[in-house]
């Protein structure tokens, strides 16, 4: 195995796969790409198989996961048959155009998909960045505890992204990765 962590994500267009990237390279995790038929290659269950931890992501599309990724969950059913990702670190991100654009749905989505799997969530524990003196490159400057939040302007290309969300990404993924050491 390449790595204890998994990221494994749906991108319809490409923004959503930038912060996977950097949730990624802070977690030095592999990448795991849902296709644009929902469907993940079985070289990739079996990376999850292996993984003791699995990062969830999607981008939110009307309120929710895109179908892609609910493909992908519904598929899990056969992984869930046999407990297979039963006490494996779990956690989730979602990017979307709205500073709020009802993300928070989405990652509860991402959290309950967890725990019908038994396994242990792991929210961002990050400090928001919610003064008067914020700024938009800030730390989770979304102030999201349950999950990693990026936005990304609808008009902006993936070259575009918002750099604070990116290394807010990152720093998700580092602490993935610090949880994994610690829980072992
Ligand atoms: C079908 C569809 C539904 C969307 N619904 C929402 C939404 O509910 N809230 C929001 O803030 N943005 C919404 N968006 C914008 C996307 O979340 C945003 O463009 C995101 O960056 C797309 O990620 P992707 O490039 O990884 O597909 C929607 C976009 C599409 C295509």
């Amino acid at each position: 195995m390449t790595s204890p962590i998994s990221v494994v994500f749906h991108s319809g267009y490409g923004h959503t796969r930038e912060i996977a990237k950097a949730v990624a390279a802070g977690s030095g995790g592999v990448l795991l790409a849902i296709d644009e038929q929902g469907e993940l290659a079985p070289e990739g269950w079996a990376q999850l198989d292996a993984s003791r931890a699995i990062v969830f992501g999607s981008p939110t599309y009307m309120a929710n996961v895109s179908w892609q990724f609910k493909r992908f969950a519904d598929a899990s059913s056969a992984v869930w048959a046999r407990q297979g990702w039963k006490d494996k670190l779990a956690a989730g991100f979602t990017n979307s155009a709205g500073i709020n654009g009802d993300k928070l749905t989405t990652l509860y989505t991402l959290f309950s998909l967890s725990q019908q799997h038994g396994m242990l969530w792991a929210g961002t524990a990050m400090p928001p960045s919610n003064t008067k003196a914020a700024l938009r490159d800030d730390l989770n400057y979304l102030a999201s505890f349950a999950g990693l939040m990026t936005a990304t302007p609808s008009d902006a290309s993936t070259d575009e992204m918002v750099a604070g969300d990116l290394a807010t990404a990152r720093a998700f993924g580092e602490r993935i990765a610090q949880v994994v050491g610690r829980i072992g």
